[in-house]
């Protein structure tokens, strides 16, 4: 990620993580890190992070919280910032932030707080989080009124990716990390389309080239976004491709959805506007579905309520307060942004979903 002094490396690599010391010694001067993590991820992968960091005679000191969206709070982070005092951090200690986006989420928050920021270095362990969460800088956490209200741009040092750790996630999990992924195709790459096309066995085994390949190229996009718009004044709002209508989706939690089931559906929908609005042609929408539903995620919601839906999407937008605007496909591997579009056609593309 190109940001001047303060570029990093992304790394993506199947077997990576026993060999984090050694880059984790070239991208911060700390000599303390604290990894923090959840107590799901913690019992898999915290011991050979803890060893792969003394190796390169690091101090380090396990910190770990409930998983779950639900601890993604203030109480959380106060209960992290308390840890990491006691274990006797200075200004040129270092965080690392092991596990899923809520961790790497909070991880990243108590990072850009404590001591007014230290050094932190991403060691991503969900899809979601490989392909988005872990790199662009974006940390924070819940406030009871509204997800993701309070935080911080903090960039990470280093973002390390072991595909290899994905073979201990729910598959519900990766599912809905390929629908970001499949997102980046839409929204940059026809040959990511194709690839995922082509290559959907591969995937879904979670062969290690396959991996490497789609997370690679997933994070060079975002990369390339964020290192052109690091703080989502323009160009980088492409990312939310799907997510205008898959947050309102999500929010109205038709039996517990996961993100990127939300962001499938999302994007069947402004697929739809798009071809309706003539943006792009029926042969869009078409392939975009057949590769979701390849790999399984959903692109219809028997029961969705249209207006319900509108509603949400109102409420976003004030809480955002910003102007009605959607990421629409022109073609696979270029999108618009549209300011205005018809609510006619948004609340008939939603219909569609039925
Ligand atoms: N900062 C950003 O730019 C950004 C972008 C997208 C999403 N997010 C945030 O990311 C969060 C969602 O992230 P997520 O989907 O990774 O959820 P998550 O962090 O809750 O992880 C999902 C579950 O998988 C478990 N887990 C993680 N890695 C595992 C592994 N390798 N093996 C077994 N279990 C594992 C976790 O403990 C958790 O129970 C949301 O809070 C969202 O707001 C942030
Ligand atoms: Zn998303």
């Amino acid at each position: 990620v190109e940001l001047g002094p303060r570029s990093y490396e992304v790394h993506v690599e199947a077997g990576c993580l026993p060999r984090l010391g050694e880059a984790a010694k070239r991208a911060v001067r700390a000599h303390k890190i604290a990894i923090i993590t959840d107590d799901v991820v913690g019992p898999l992968y915290a011991a050979a992070v803890e060893c792969a960091l003394r190796e390169a005679a690091f101090e380090t000191a396990v910190l770990s919280f409930p998983a779950g969206e639900a601890f993604k709070n203030i109480a959380t982070v106060n209960t992290l910032w308390e840890g990491c005092l006691q274990f006797g951090m200075d200004r040129s200690s270092a965080v690392a932030a092991l596990g899923g986006g809520v961790v790497g989420d909070v991880a990243g928050f108590v990072a850009a707080t404590l001591l007014r920021g230290v050094d932190l270095v991403q060691v991503p362990t969900t899809l979601l989080a490989d392909v988005d969460s872990s790199v662009g800088g974006k940390t924070g956490i819940d406030h009871p009124l509204g997800k993701n209200l309070i935080g911080a741009f903090h960039q990470p040092r280093l973002v390390w990716i072991d595909p290899q750790a994905l073979r201990t996630l729910d598959p519900r999990d990766v599912r809905s990390g390929i629908a970001e992924v499949i997102k980046y195709a839409i929204i940059r790459d026809p040959y990511l389309f194709e690839y995922l096309a082509v290559n959907r066995d591969a995937v879904v085994a979670l062969d290690a080239d396959a991996m490497e390949q789609i997370i690679g190229t997933s994070c060079q996009i975002k990369a390339e976004i964020v290192a052109a718009d690091e703080t989502e004044a323009g160009q980088r709002r492409i990312l939310n491709y799907g997510h205008t209508i898959g947050h309102a989706i999500e929010a109205l939690d038709y039996g517990r959805l996961r993100h990127g089931e939300a962001v499938s559906m999302g994007m069947v929908a402004a697929a739809q506007i798009a071809c309706n609005m003539g943006l792009c042609d029926a042969e869009l929408p078409r392939r975009q579905a057949e590769l979701l539903a390849a790999y399984g995620l959903p692109v219809s919601l028997p029961g969705i309520d249209a207006d319900a839906v509108i509603a949400r999407m109102a409420h976003d937008k004030k809480a955002h307060g910003g102007k009605p605007r959607f990421v629409l496909p022109v073609a696979i591997g270029q999108v618009a942004v549209v300011e205005v579009v018809d609510e006619a056609l948004v609340r008939e593309a939603i219909k569609a979903l039925m």
